[in-house]
């Protein structure tokens, strides 16, 4: 019997019902990435003893410069760290922080985990869609915001919580997010409830990428009610429980336990 060797199709190699959306857009090539952001990469590459653990910051940078994860700053990552593409791939689509399409001017996140809907995230977010006119992972025409239905910020002690360019606006109530939309689309500033003066998704991803913008000591280090389990507990002498001594493993033990 004559044997020939199989060959899978592409089909069937990688079979799956999901639509592509959210894979990087190969088909979007521009890019506003220029020389000054190829050496910015390169910095942040050369901040870390091992140069890969930069690529999320350098992603950062990326979205910062081309309003999402581009075909060209994944190459850029790829090239500046020696990986492959797939790689830089793997991560950017894995995270919900990178965007593979275009976002808004400010991209607004509500959080719709169990404490925050209870509290009134579902409300919110109905109230965010229909002062908009957009749905979750959409885009208003004239390019200002963008949606997007978040789960748990760790933030709990502020439900609802919403998300404007990942400063926290804690809280809410439908009249204060849709208040805080308006201001921003009036070009009015609208300061965080916990940080800043809103300075816009892009800048905000600048920051996260690794670059100062020296705002962050804007805002409490820690608000009320985050503090109020710990001032309770200080009012009671309250003391976490000692935590127990392990005992040191034997050479033996701790030769068998790496090999
Ligand atoms: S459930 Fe919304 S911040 Fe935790």
């Amino acid at each position: 019997m004559s044997e020939r060797a199989y060959e899978a199709t592409p089909k069937e190699v990688l079979p799956h019902d999901f639509d592509e959306k959210g894979s990087i857009d190969w088909t979007d090539e521009s890019t506003a990435i220029n020389q000054k952001t190829m050496d910015e990469l390169r910095e942040l590459a050369g901040r870390y003893p091992r140069p890969r653990s930069a690529l999320m910051p350098m992603l950062h940078l990326v979205q910062s410069v081309d309003e999402r994860i581009s075909p060209a700053g994944v190459r850029a990552c790829a090239d500046i760290l020696g990986i492959p593409v797939a790689e830089v791939v793997g991560v950017a689509t894995f995270y919900t922080q990178f965007r593979r399409h275009r976002g808004g001017q400010h991209h607004v996140g509500v959080c719709r985990t169990a404490l925050c809907a209870v509290m009134g995230g579902d409300e919110i977010m109905a109230a965010v869609e229909q002062h908009l006119g957009i749905g979750d992972d959409e885009v208003t025409p004239d390019g200002k915001f963008s949606l997007e239905s978040v789960e748990c910020n760790a933030a709990c002690d502020y439900a609802p919580v919403m998300m404007i360019d990942w400063e926290f606006m804690d809280n809410m109530t439908p009249g204060k997010a849709i208040a805080a939309l308006d201001d921003l689309a009036a070009g009015k500033p609208v300061k965080s409830t916990r940080g800043p003066v809103l300075p816009g998704w892009a800048a905000n991803e600048r920051m996260l990428a690794g670059f100062d913008d020296g705002l962050a000591d804007d805002g409490p280090a820690a608000g009320e009610p985050s503090l109020a389990g710990l001032k309770i507990a200080r009012a009671r002498g309250w003391k976490a429980p000692a935590a127990p001594k392990h005992k040191a493993a034997a050479p033996s033990e701790a030769k068998g336990a790496g090999a």
